[in-house]
């Protein structure tokens, strides 16, 4: 199966979302995909979702609540197809640890997917409040759709 690594700074925001709103279509559209999440920073390894990440997931028809986060690390590199930063501290962090133009060309930010070479940030809604957290849920569904369809071409072509 291919393999999608949704990256943000603590894992605990938005890259759980983008992980479990991927994982929800990818199931819906018969894809075999395997997708993980995981921080640039430490601080919250091994923490669940934060709750207001799980609240619009479930809002959404999605269950985020079994993921705990975990910090990125050079291997994710080599063992990931795909590799999406939420923004573009997050894509520079990624990619101090490519040790390659094979592994540089795994990485890209997953507004590209929707709005391509625009860089467009998904917006850190750590310190904001509910809604925050929807905007970036829609932000990730549109990306993710994208994605989808990326993922069945590349599968359908020779
Ligand atoms: P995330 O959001 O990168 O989307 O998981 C954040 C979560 C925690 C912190 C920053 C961003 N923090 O500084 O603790």
């Amino acid at each position: 199966a291919m393999k999608v690594l949704m990256v943000c700074l603590g894992n605990i925001c938005r890259s759980p979302l983008a992980e479990g709103i991927l994982q929800h279509k990818a199931r819906k559209a018969g894809l075999d995909l395997t997708v993980d999440s995981a921080g640039t920073a430490a601080y919250h390894v091994g923490e669940p979702p934060d709750s207001r990440s799980r609240e619009i997931a479930s809002k959404h028809g999605i269950d985020i609540s079994r993921q705990r986060a975990r910090q990125l690390k050079a291997v994710d590199l080599k063992d990931f197809d795909r590799i999406y930063a939420m923004d573009v501290n997050n894509f520079q962090d990624i990619l101090a640890y490519a040790k390659g133009p094979e592994e540089v060309k795994k990485v890209d930010m997953i507004m590209n997917a929707a709005f391509p070479g625009k860089n467009l940030p998904v917006p850190d809604p750590y310190y904001g409040g509910q809604n925050g957290f929807e905007h970036v849920f829609q932000m990730l569904d549109e990306s993710c759709s994208k994605i989808i369809e990326s993922i069945r071409s590349e599968s359908n072509s020779p």
